[in-house]
């Protein structure tokens, strides 16, 4: 089978790598890849978004399957063009890809069918947004309608705050279309976890849990980033969490959508804030994790590719899944200066230190391949990432490979796992 993975961040080097891994693969190829997805698939330099090329390469290549990494391809609906010229490919549609790019409709879907999620209000205006906040107590989160790389979100402790989030998104306009409607919702404080499932729209099958730690420094402090680490699995979902999670979030999502005629295939990942209650939904993304799918994927002993192919062919209630008892974490190195400004090309020494080390992978992000040296691309640049015994071993084993790794401004939090070290 020749498969074709779209994307260039650490989670499509651990998705190519896993699929590599498959023996229904024969050829690998990766649109537009990364320095380290070089090694292992052919990257052709098409950019991720530019769907009308990446249908033609993939029609002209006779790809068997696409699986579609980022959400930008997704919500563009590169799988209605990829379907409708006859190929087959992992993903949601544009109209399902909602769930990720409108944060209304995700909320009002929640609403209508019942899934829990934190009380919000939906503003089209700014006056109203900000009369509304005016009378709120305590703290309090708005959000961009649309898609913002991640920075449309805002938690706010005062009303000034929030006012000037409104004033950014819906007069400023910094987040151009993403900002016409905005979700002013009830903070809830508790711990966060990721839970990805894989549906065919009608079955969906879980995978491991994940946490990951968004923020930039130690201590969850900083600003929020595409996500500096993660570990699985997550001790904040035990089973029975797991249970209410597919039973209260996932199914009534994927029934919801088909009783609104819509079909939900591909990755689910739903992001849940979890107290004594139960699981609340802070947020669906319509496609794995970033970074993690990276310690998921890892623990995964059975044939990733049987999944992919088990929910593009109506067949997700035969899957089963196999994983490995082993914690895993992962690493996020950054350039300095990441998630602001950063200065990419630099050097990066020390990648060849890995090729000995056992249960340790090195997933790279922003890096590329210049005169046969591997140099800094952008802001995340590298995941280094350990299978140990426990979740101290995998983190200790996580941290002695870092140490291997040298680029100018190289910036990583040192307490990746903290939580989980604490439960234990
Ligand atoms: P989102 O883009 O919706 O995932 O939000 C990004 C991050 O903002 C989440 O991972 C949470 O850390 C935080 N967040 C979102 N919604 C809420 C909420 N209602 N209460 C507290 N934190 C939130
Ligand atoms: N790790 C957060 C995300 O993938 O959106």
């Amino acid at each position: 089978m020749r498969v074709l993975v779209i994307g260039s961040g650490g989670r499509e080097h651990a998705l190519a790598w896993k699929i590599k891994q498959s023996p229904l693969v024969d050829k690998l190829f990766c649109a537009p890849g990364n320095g380290g997805i070089s090694q292992i698939a052919e990257c052709v330099d098409i950019k991720s978004d530019d769907i009308a090329s990446l249908t033609a390469f993939a029609v002209r290549n006779k790809m068997d399957l696409t699986v579609v990494g980022p959400e930008a391809p997704l919500s563009g609906g590169i799988v209605d063009k990829f379907c409708a010229n006859g190929l087959r490919v992992f993903g949601p549609s544009k109209e399902a890809a909602r769930l990720e790019s409108s944060k209304v409709f995700m909320k009002e879907l929640a609403k209508k069918y019942g899934i829990p999620t934190a009380k919000f209000e939906v503003f089209t205006d700014s006056e109203g947004a900000k009369k509304y906040i005016k009378g709120l107590k305590g703290k309090f989160v708005v959000k961009a309608d649309g898609l913002a790389a991640g920075k449309g979100v805002v938690v706010c402790s005062s009303k000034d705050e929030g006012i000037a989030a409104v004033e950014a998104m819906m007069e400023r306009k910094i987040f151009k279309d993403a900002g016409k409607k905005v979700v002013i919702e009830e903070c809830l404080e508790a711990e966060e976890a990721s839970i990805i499932v894989v549906t065919d729209g009608k079955d969906a099958v879980p995978l491991a849990s994940a946490q990951d730690h968004k923020r930039i420094f130690d201590g969850d402090k900083g600003p929020n980033t595409g996500g500096m680490g993660a570990y699985s699995p997550a001790p904040v979902v035990p089973e029975a969490i797991m249970d209410a999670v597919m039973k209260d979030i996932i199914k009534p999502a994927i029934e919801g959508l088909r009783k609104e005629g819509i079909k939900y295939t591909g990755a689910l990942y739903a992001g849940l804030m979890i107290d004594g209650s139960g699981p609340k939904l802070l947020e669906f993304n319509c496609r794995f994790g970033d970074p993690e799918t990276q310690v998921i994927l890892p623990r995964l002993k059975s044939d990733f590719v049987e999944l992919i192919e088990a929910s593009v062919d109506d067949e997700i209630d035969i899957a089963s899944l196999e994983w490995d008892e082993r914690p895993c974490v992962s690493v996020v190195l950054s350039s300095g200066g990441y998630p602001g400004e950063y200065k990419t090309g630099f050097e990066i020494d020390g990648l060849d230190a890995f090729e000995k080390m056992k249960d340790v992978y090195l997933f790279h992000a922003g890096t590329k391949t210049a005169d046969g040296k591997t140099v800094t691309a952008g802001g995340r640049v590298l995941n280094v990432t350990a299978l140990g015994s426990d979740i101290k071993d995998a983190i200790d084993k996580c941290y002695n490979a870092v140490n291997f790794i040298e680029f100018e401004g190289m910036h990583f939090r040192r307490d990746i796992g903290y939580r989980a070290l604490n439960r234990r």
